[in-house]
């Protein structure tokens, strides 16, 4: 039985390799993702962009740094949380991801979240909230964690669209400070035997979106702007 890490490069060395769409072929380096295989938390963005594409790593661009800022004032550390994206190629000139992209990309997505098996998985952006919460709006059900079968789902705004759109700022701020309180409520709901310090005692979590979110669905709309870079 091949252990995670084994298992993990297995699946980026199919990620670099891989030309199952066009993407593919136009790539300069695929960003398969990156981070603790244990991570407790994971992050996944739309695609990568043109500093991900020369350096094969997720969110090293402009986004990233914003990501890295709200990660930090979330109580988290960059190094702690697994980042990947619904594509791993970068779609020329940034254009948005295309239903049939997202398709081939679909089983790299759901293999690393098999395989980190975490407890909360961010969303950021609507590409990758589609996944999750097909037919919402980010508008509406930002921010709102959603559990399902002890995982908990949190669609954010793409970090991008803060450093686009100055209102936006405070909103994705103010979600992601919610983060860490959510993040013990996790770990509680998947072990609820251990007492946690006073010090971690979770804060109120924002109540839940509507409707729950879905087992990912085998087509996403691809009607939505792509917001970075
Ligand atoms: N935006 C994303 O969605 N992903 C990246 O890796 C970089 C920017």
């Amino acid at each position: 039985m091949p252990d995670a890490a084994a298992i993990a490069e297995d699946l980026y060395d199919r990620v670099r390799g891989c030309v199952r769409c066009s993407l593919g072929t136009m790539r300069t380096r695929a960003v398969p993702g990156e981070g603790p295989l244990d991570a407790e938390v994971m992050f996944i963005g739309e695609a990568p962009g043109v500093n991900e594409d020369k350096q094969g790593r997720p969110f090293v661009g402009a986004a990233g740094g914003f990501l890295e800022e709200l990660l930090a004032a979330a109580g988290l550390r960059r190094g702690e949380v697994y980042i990947t994206n619904v594509l791993k190629c970068r779609p020329p000139g940034n254009r948005d991801p295309r239903p049939e992209e997202i398709e081939a990309c679909r089983d790299y997505l759901d293999e690393q979240i098999d395989l980190i098996d975490p407890l909360v998985i961010v969303t950021l952006g609507r590409f990758s909230m589609a996944k999750f919460f097909p037919g919402q709006s980010i508008s509406r059900i930002h921010g709102q964690p959603k559990e399902v079968a002890g995982r908990f789902y949190v669609p954010m705004y793409h970090p991008a669209a803060a450093l686009h759109q100055a209102n936006l700022r405070d909103v994705i701020v103010a979600d992601f400070a919610k983060l860490q309180a959510l993040l013990v409520r996790a770990r509680r709901s998947v072990a609820p035997h251990v007492s946690l310090p006073a010090a971690t005692e979770a804060q109120p979590v924002a109540a839940e979106a509507d409707p729950a979110p879905t087992q990912p669905p085998r087509a996403v709309s691809a009607t939505q702007t792509r917001l970075f870079d």
